[in-house]
């Protein structure tokens, strides 16, 4: 008997505010032709005054643990992926127990966009270990907040939302048969750093900061990274590329989510798409869009799904799942 954790339930938030590019061109030099061009965006979701992280990834998990059928009595554990917490502590993860009202213990993942996959792995790796049986894992961010809204270069890749999994211990035969997450990797190359950060912290300079990028640097390391890591979970479980039903990417950028399906024969039609409606939401972006596809009826059971992503750190990952 091998302990497998298997996703029983999703859930997703977004802000009703919408804005569009073409608002956004009246605040700076840009159009809706140059940003659909380079990146797929066509609107992004922003938090209202006063809405904060924990709003986001409250409402997101309450979804998801209705769909999964649990209340706060079942939750061991809660993840909230985020680089764009409530307070700088404690952790935003500990005021979404509260709300909640779940008794067990709660911490944040600080990796960026790839926060999601890496607390994903983090619970995976709980469960088999027989510490928790259920866990709610949250990647939640309000980007808006740290955007420099003059910045043309940034500002229009970004957007706020929220997205959850239920995930509980399940028995499996320790095939890849099995139900739940198969396979997961996780890397980090701290010598980019500079190439995706916040000038800005507590202990740097006692601000919040903005957002800086390298875009060029940013899109070509993650091709390269995504592809790799895609390779690895895959010759882990000993699949092939065409046994993959689903791809759900991060959502960066319409060309990168092209050219990693591209890489690997994955046709259009089996990659999940958000970026177009979400633009990047960051450790939100993957549950948001898994739980659109999962809950339109896309992803069934049995469905081989691959989860990736990568942001700031670098840092970067993928989870292979037998849905
Ligand atoms: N509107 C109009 N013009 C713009 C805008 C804008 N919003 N932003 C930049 N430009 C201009 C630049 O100023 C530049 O003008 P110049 O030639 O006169 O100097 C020109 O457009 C080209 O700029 P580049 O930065 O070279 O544009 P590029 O083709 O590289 O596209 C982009 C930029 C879309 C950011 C691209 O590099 C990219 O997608 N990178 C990936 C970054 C990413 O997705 N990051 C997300 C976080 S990381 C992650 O989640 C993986």
């Amino acid at each position: 008997m091998t302990v497998r954790s298997r996703i029983i339930g999703c859930g997703s938030y977004l802000p009703s505010n919408v804005l569009t590019n073409e608002e956004l061109a009246k605040r700076v030099d840009t159009s809706d032709e140059w940003i659909v061009t380079r990146t797929g965006i066509r609107q992004r979701h922003i938090a209202a005054d006063g809405e904060m992280t924990s709003d986001l990834a409250v409402a997101a998990a309450t979804q998801a643990m209705e769909d999964a059928g649990v209340t706060a009595a079942d939750i061991d554990m809660i993840i909230v992926a985020t680089a764009t917490p409530d307070n700088t502590f404690p952790a935003t993860a500990t005021k979404v127990q509260n709300r909640l009202g779940v008794i067990g213990f709660a911490f944040d993942i600080q990796a960026v966009c790839s926060g999601f996959v890496y607390a994903l792995t983090t619970a995976d790796m709980y469960i088999r270990n027989g510490q928790v049986k259920t866990v709610l894992i949250i990647g939640a961010e309000t980007f808006s907040r740290i955007l420099d809204w003059q910045d043309r270069r940034t500002c229009v890749l970004f957007g706020d939302g929220a997205g959850a999994v239920v995930v509980q211990a399940v028995e499996g035969q320790g095939t890849i048969e099995d139900q739940g997450i198969l396979a997961s990797r996780l890397h980090s190359d701290g010598g980019k750093y500079n190439l995706l950060y916040v000038d800005g912290g507590p202990s740097s300079t006692q601000t919040v900061g903005h957002l800086q990028m390298e875009g060029k640097e940013v899109f070509r390391h993650a091709v390269t990274n995504l592809a790799g890591v895609i390779r690895e979970v895959l010759a882990d479980t000993g699949l092939e590329p065409a046994d993959i039903d689903w791809l759900v990417p991060h959502q960066a950028n319409r060309r990168i989510l092209d050219s990693t399906a591209r890489k690997f024969g994955i046709s259009e039609d089996k990659v999940v798409i958000t970026v177009d409606r979400h633009a990047n939401t960051s450790a939100a972006s993957i549950p948001l869009a898994l739980t659109e596809a999962v809950h339109d009826g896309r992803i069934k059971r049995g469905d081989i799904v691959i989860l990736e992503a990568m942001g700031g750190g670098f840092t970067w990952g993928a989870s292979l799942i037998r849905w």
